[in-house]
């Protein structure tokens, strides 16, 4: 559609009527083309005039302005969340280093890994660590089809649409990139446009914390036209899938990346030693209040890509790669109260409440306490910390905030003490059910001990649940879910998982009607209900994380997950193991099984017996599992191999590596590795130099071989 001349005054009400519903579908039509297709057939600023026009013409004409009208929507991003994009490459986290000692071990480690001499060539490349969140750009035939943010490392959310607003990402790729490649960086904003963007935003009321939330409040928008408004900016620094190698060294990668017209940080450098890097890193913290962006640390990465190949990973960050982060920041105010948080275990935990503060432009309120102890001025070990000081209410306190941890309490200055100030009294009973909390022998932690009565425990429990990275329901935060737990009407009261999901249905056979209380609009009623129905399918080791069994964590979820690839299996055997009875018994078939997945020990196993030896647990997943699927996870990294399942221990020197990246090359085909031999062991690769437990081995009639056979099964 080519835009209608007439001058908005000049219509009539007739055609002004007319052209709106032109407008309407017309406009509609680019919305779709431009977000679920992305192929648009107009450019932006044409799109811009239609909008425009449309507005011109509802400015003047108000009565007219239609149901369907362009300016109500908020462009056609997918329904209520972005959607979700499965990362073909996992998107990783970096180890954090805080003292030069660290950076040390961390250069020792990688050459111990390697097998490198002291002296033997070992570059790295540093550079800043931006204070953006990170991105990644999948390219395919040289153009951009997706940009997903990190998520939880696997899956992130799709927020192509608003990525292509960001002039410094190129939508095309010249003719030598690859087929395919993810290009990963960091989405940021300038110091200078964030402060320009609080003024402009001032007086919406709306204002965001700093550059950093601002970069992710901007981005994650529904209205891609409001991402464009604000001033993004983009650095490349790192890679996921790609159909072919980009370069040989790290270093000479990005520089690809600036010759396909990204942006790379200039202040990125080789260095070929310890003294260089720290001297790298001392020249960017120097220059730190001068960079026209925040940065928290500065980056070391092994340079060479063939050594970060054989680095490889722990579960969540590459053993090529660590982050030398800045000292924390650190302010003083005074501590107003002390209120004790009662989690999903039971554990008592202190929360200071301070007389707000900004530490490192970030207004501060709460910090963590700790424990008992430490508030009394004793630490893990049982000595005074602090000079045995404690810590009372009314203290002034000098707090430190590092990056995104929680600020903590490190000291008191003892001059400023209140007079009145009393010693603080530790409660022995849980604040939330008044159940007994004790604190077991060489335990920091006071637990209640009311489990399943604790109503605190249970809203900690639920609120895990739904949380981001387990069954990630929006809608449900703190407040909604102490809401519902409350209810007085059975007919909106959640108290297990399973009423989260059962909450529609029994609020249809009610005369109780959500939208009218307080607090609950209709449209906000309809998301949340609408994000409910909506994991209804989740993977399954969401669901397992989901569900707070002890040790669970996410990554075990997942290992755990995609060993048993359905949640029936997984429940079927940690239902059918029995726990060994003591040293000698090996336990029964599914005990075995539960501990063969590579990266669980007895003590998760342990706890998934544990958890599902528990009638009341059993009860609350079959209530679930009436109303939620969990999907089959892919078996990942699980290609059967002579190896898999096996228990290999690793004796002696080897020549062609260390002994960890041997580990860990066994682990990653599969096989479990232990550091001494015991029945249970397999196989005993030994090396020259090996001793008591080639003995043991030979002793208990287990196969040894040397490196050599070790690499020529390996390859075979
Ligand atoms: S490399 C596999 N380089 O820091 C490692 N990350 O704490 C990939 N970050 O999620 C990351 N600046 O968002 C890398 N120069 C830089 C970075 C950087 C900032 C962020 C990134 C990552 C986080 C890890």
């Amino acid at each position: 559609m080519t835009l209608d001349k007439t001058p908005v005054e000049k219509l009539t009400e007739e055609q002004a009527a007319e052209e709106l519903a032109r407008l309407a579908t017309e406009i509609a039509g680019h919305d779709r083309r431009y977000h679920a297709e992305d192929a648009p057939t107009i450019s932006d600023a044409d799109y811009d005039a239609l909008k425009l026009r449309n507005a011109a013409i509802e400015a003047r004409f108000p009565e007219l302005i239609r149901e369907d009208s362009p300016s109500k929507s908020v462009g056609a991003a997918p329904s209520s969340a972005f959607a979700q994009v499965q990362h073909a490459r996992p998107m990783l986290s970096l180890d954090n280093v805080f003292s030069d000692e660290d950076v040390v071990d961390f250069v020792g480690s990688v050459r111990r890994f390697l097998n490198l001499p002291a002296d033997a060539e070992l570059v790295f490349t540093a550079e800043p660590k931006i204070d953006g969140l990170s991105m990644s750009l999948r390219y395919e035939n040289r153009r951009l089809v997706t940009a997903a943010t990190r998520g939880d490392g696997t899956t992130g959310e799709n927020v192509t649409a608003n990525i292509r607003t960001i002039s410094d990402i190129p939508e095309w790729l010249p003719a030598d990139a690859p087929d395919v490649v993810d290009v990963r960086g960091e989405i940021y904003m300038r110091r200078d446009d964030f402060l320009d963007l609080q003024k402009r935003m001032a007086e919406s009321g709306q204002t965001f914390a700093n550059p950093r939330n601002s970069a992710a409040g901007s981005l994650r928008q529904k209205n891609p036209e409001v991402t464009k408004s604000r001033p993004l900016k983009f650095f490349a620094y790192a890679w996921g899938e790609t159909s072919e190698p980009l370069a040989e060294t790290q270093f000479d990668a990005v520089r690809r990346f600036r010759d396909w017209g990204f942006p790379i940080n200039e202040r990125m450098k080789r260095c070929a030693s310890l003294d260089e890097m720290l001297a790298q890193y001392r020249a960017i913290e120097a220059d730190r209040a001068s960079l026209p962006y925040d940065i928290d640390g500065v980056v070391y990465k092994v340079d060479r890509l063939d050594l970060q190949e054989r680095l490889g990973f722990r579960s969540r960050s590459p053993r090529w790669a660590t982050a030398h982060k800045f000292p924390a920041e650190k302010a003083t105010t005074v501590l107003k109260a002390i209120d004790i948080q009662v989690g999903r275990t039971g554990a008592l935990t202190p929360v200071a409440r301070l007389e707000p503060v900004t530490v490192g432009g970030v207004v501060v309120v709460n910090a963590t306490l700790h424990n008992e102890d430490y508030i009394r001025g004793i630490g893990n070990d049982g000595q005074p910390i602090r000079g045995g000081r404690d810590i009372r209410v009314g203290d002034t306190v000098l707090i430190q905030r590092a990056g995104d941890v929680i600020p903590q309490i490190l000291d008191i200055v003892p001059e400023k003490r209140p007079a009145d100030a009393k010693p603080y009294e530790f409660p022995h009973v849980c604040p939330a059910c008044g159940s007994h909390a004790v604190r077991e022998e060489g335990e920091a932690v006071r637990r209640c001990t009311g489990g399943l009565i604790c109503p605190a425990q249970a809203v900690e429990r639920l609120r895990h649940f739904v949380s981001r990275n387990a069954m990630d329901i929006e809608g449900l935060g703190e407040k909604q879910i102490e809401f519902f737990f409350n209810a007085e009407d059975e007919a909106l009261r959640i108290r297990e998982p399973a009423d989260i999901f059962t909450l529609k249905a029994r609020q249809q056979a009610s005369l109780t009607k959500l939208e009218n209380i307080e607090g609950f609009g209709a449209v906000s009623v309809k998301k949340l209900l609408d994000a409910i129905d909506a994991r209804r399918t989740v993977e399954t080791s969401r669901f397992l994380f989901a569900l707070g069994i002890r040790h669970i964590g996410e990554t075990n979820a997942k290992r755990i997950a995609r060993h048993f690839t359905s949640f029936d299996a997984i429940r079927a055997v940690a239902t059918e193991a029995e726990i060994p009875a003591g040293k000698g018994d090996r336990g029964n078939s599914a005990w075995q099984e539960l501990n063969a997945v590579n990266g669980v020990g007895e003590v998760v196993a342990e706890a998934m017996v544990e958890f599902f030896n528990e009638a009341h647990n059993r009860d609350a997943v079959d209530a679930l599992l009436r109303e939620v699927q969990p999907a089959d996870e892919e078996k990942v990294g699980q290609v059967e191999t002579q190896f898999s399942g096996k228990t290999i221990v690793f004796t002696g020197s080897l020549e062609r590596m260390s002994r960890d990246e041997a580990k860990a090359m066994a682990e990653r085909l599969g096989a479990k590795t232990a550091g001494s031999v015991s029945k249970k062991t397999d196989l005993v690769v030994a090396g020259p130099g090996a001793g008591s437990k080639l003995k043991a081995a030979t002793d208990l009639g287990i196969e040894v071989i040397d490196e050599d056979e070790w690499f020529r099964r390996v390859e075979g």
